[in-house]
């Protein structure tokens, strides 16, 4: 695996699924690692865990669709690490429904929370990345921002406009030699995809060329790529990680 040795690196949404493990695989590769989400309670066990097994971390709960906690959230990071290398831009919500029926609300709460959330977290971290002349964003996106999905207009629309900003962004920074790129995973066994109906995942499974659902190992590996000083010439690109369900 590549090494990450002495970078400090922040993952949203780090409670669980995607997040908890990309922080682990962060902290494994060598990184001080920043792990943010709304539940303390989870984020105190991933430090313990982070800790155990010889790495540095912190918990800062943060909802990152309120500009003020994530504002406090980079101070306290900033105060402690005294720099940031790696913003992962992971967390994320679904609110499922038909376009018609959908109300504005669930609308604005998956838009504030998958795309405003992470605007805020990119100011914040372009901040220190400017003055360091160096940086990596990882926005996580998704495969249905390339296919669409019905009932989910509110969360592809998310996705579609994180694909906008990361290249929006990396031509933004690119002179700093800071790169942003997304990962737009496929199907992958997490909290957020267990509850949906063994009907579906039949269905979705049948498509995948790779034959089997991904795990969030995969999108943990190809995110730490994309970090390493191995991708430095990589930028404003969307590394898809589905097992051939999609082939852009
Ligand atoms: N699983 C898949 O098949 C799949 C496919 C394509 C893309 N993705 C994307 O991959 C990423 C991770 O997905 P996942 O399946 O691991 O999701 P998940 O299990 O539902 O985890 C989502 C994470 O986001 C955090 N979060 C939600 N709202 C937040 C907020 N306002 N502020 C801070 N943290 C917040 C949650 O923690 P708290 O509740 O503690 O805040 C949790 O840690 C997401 O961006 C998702 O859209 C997933």
């Amino acid at each position: 695996m590549f090494s990450l040795k002495d970078k400090v690196a922040l993952v949203t949404g780090a409670s669980q699924g995607i997040g908890r493990t990309t922080s682990l695989a962060l902290a494994e590769a060598g990184a001080k690692i920043a792990v943010a989400a709304r539940s303390a309670d989870k984020l105190g066990a991933l430090v313990l865990e982070i800790s155990s097994a010889g790495g540095e971390s912190l918990a800062v709960p943060m909802d990152v669709a309120n500009a003020d906690q994530v504002k406090a959230g980079f101070q306290q990071i900033l105060s402690k690490f005294g720099r940031l290398d790696i913003l992962v831009n992971n967390a994320a919500i679904t609110r499922d429904t038909l376009a018609l029926r959908m109300k504005l609300d669930d609308w604005d709460a998956v838009l504030r929370t998958n795309l405003t959330g992470a605007h805020l977290c990119i100011q914040q971290a372009l901040g220190a990345m400017l003055k360091q002349r160096s940086g990596r964003i990882i926005n996580i996106t998704s495969v249905v921002a390339e296919t669409g999905n019905a009932g989910q207009a509110n969360y592809v629309a998310s996705k579609a406009g994180l694909i906008g900003l990361t290249r929006a962004i990396a031509v933004e920074v690119a002179s700093r030699s800071i790169t942003v790129n997304a990962v737009a995973p496929g199907f992958i066994e997490t909290p957020m995809t267990d509850p949906l109906p063994q009907e579906l995942k039949d269905k979705m499974k049948s498509l995948i060329p790779l034959g089997r659902f991904g795990k969030d190992r995969d999108v943990a590996s190809a995110i730490i790529f994309l970090a390493s000083d191995e991708a430095a010439y990589i930028t404003g690109q969307v590394l898809d990680v589905n097992g051939g369900m999609h082939m852009g």
